[in-house]
């Protein structure tokens, strides 16, 4: 008899893996994962050479060091601070603790990619809410509860829509959701958003027992090369994530570089007003070329060509032969749309001078 994995494991769409010879393709320009172009903080590089010399040790069990700066930078108890390898670690961990077989679980339709494939390998049926011009309507995740929802994720600005929902609509959304649906409210472009009535909902999570946030030091902080992220819950939830955590799943150089790199407020402002700037910048030249740019509070945007499906993927081709790398949406059902992520003001000029060529003007 050959071993046999789980039914709900081999028969669901998992995430599509590569095959295993696959190298991550190397664009001059490459604006295509939502990353920060610059190099991390000095001070996140400095610490990360430093904790080179610990290397013959095991990390730290629970990121101490950085779950206590975190706990001070956002005044929220750090005893309920989980981090873990990526915000995707803990994306997954949601999904192993809190949904079942036949379970439904929420989210956006135009929401992150991998909510689909964790909620598959639950063996949950996942259900996608539409959304308005690309923004999420909070009354269509309610109109989507059944007897059979435990879970609600939703990307809050999210990707690749780059919109976000303000605080008030998920304030409803959490006081109108049924209290044994957990709500799982991802942040991880947070730190972009400085929207008045944006907010990541830290507080949401003092006051009631069934909203996570997740957060990541990917973007903002650039550190995905790492792989840090960071979840806020309450104690009996986090207790039981802990579970999934194995022993050391943060590397002793990524809870260093983080650790720094979240004290280090000056390069946050930098790498933000950088993003805004650039956003509104390429925005206005997209648009000159008759491009519409969903307008958004993210390191990256959406943009949707006037010639449909051919036009775009002759553009994704385009600049492609130009070493520029963008991310297309045909996962999503977005076929006439790329996301662009912003680059340095120097690859941001190459793009846009690429997309004037491509547009013909
Ligand atoms: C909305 C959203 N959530 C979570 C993540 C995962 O980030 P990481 O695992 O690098 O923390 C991403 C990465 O692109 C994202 O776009």
């Amino acid at each position: 008899m050959p071993v046999k994995a789980n039914d709900h494991i081999t028969k669901s769409p998992s995430q599509p893996q590569p095959p295993a010879n696959f190298k991550k393709p190397s664009y001059a320009v490459n604006l295509a994962l939502n990353e920060n172009p610059f190099p991390p903080s000095p001070k996140a590089m400095d610490a990360y050479k430093n904790a080179g010399e610990k290397l013959n040790r095991y990390p730290e069990y629970t990121s101490h060091s950085l779950r206590q700066v975190l706990g001070d930078k956002y005044g929220i108890d750090n005893t309920r601070i989980m981090c873990t390898a990526g915000s995707e670690q803990m994306l997954a961990f949601l999904a192993r603790a809190y949904i079942d077989v036949g379970d439904e679980v929420i989210y956006p339709k135009y929401g992150f990619m991998i909510y689909k494939f964790n909620i598959a390998m639950a063996g949950a049926v996942g259900v996608p809410v539409e959304h308005d011009d690309f923004r999420i309507n909070v009354q269509y995740i309610l109109d989507a509860v059944t007897d059979k929802t435990r879970l609600v994720f939703l990307d809050n600005p999210g990707n690749p829509t780059g919109t976000y929902v303000p605080y008030d609509e998920i304030k409803r959304l959490r006081e109108e959701l049924r209290d044994d649906i957990l709500l799982v409210l991802d942040a991880a472009y947070a730190e972009f958003c400085t929207e008045d009535d944006y907010d990541a909902g830290l507080a949401l999570v003092d006051e009631y027992d069934n909203v996570v946030v997740t957060r990541t030091l990917s973007k903002l902080y650039g550190l995905s090369g790492l792989r840090v992220g960071w979840t806020y819950g309450p104690a009996e939830i986090i207790n039981t994530l802990l579970h999934l955590k194995g022993g050391f799943n943060v590397a002793i150089a990524a809870q260093a570089a983080g650790t720094a790199a979240v004290m280090d407020d000056e390069y946050a402002s930098m790498v933000r007003d950088h993003s805004q700037n650039s956003i509104d910048w390429m925005s206005e030249e997209l648009r000159m070329l008759g491009i519409k740019v969903t307008p958004s509070v993210c390191n990256f945007m959406l943009i949707h060509f006037p010639g449909g499906r051919d036009q775009m993927k002759a553009c994704d081709e385009y600049l492609k032969e130009n070493d520029i790398g963008v991310g297309p949406l045909g996962a999503y059902g977005l076929d006439a749309s790329l996301r662009i992520t912003v680059g340095t003001d120097e690859e941001n000029k190459i793009f846009v001078d690429a997309m004037k060529t491509f547009m013909g003007k």
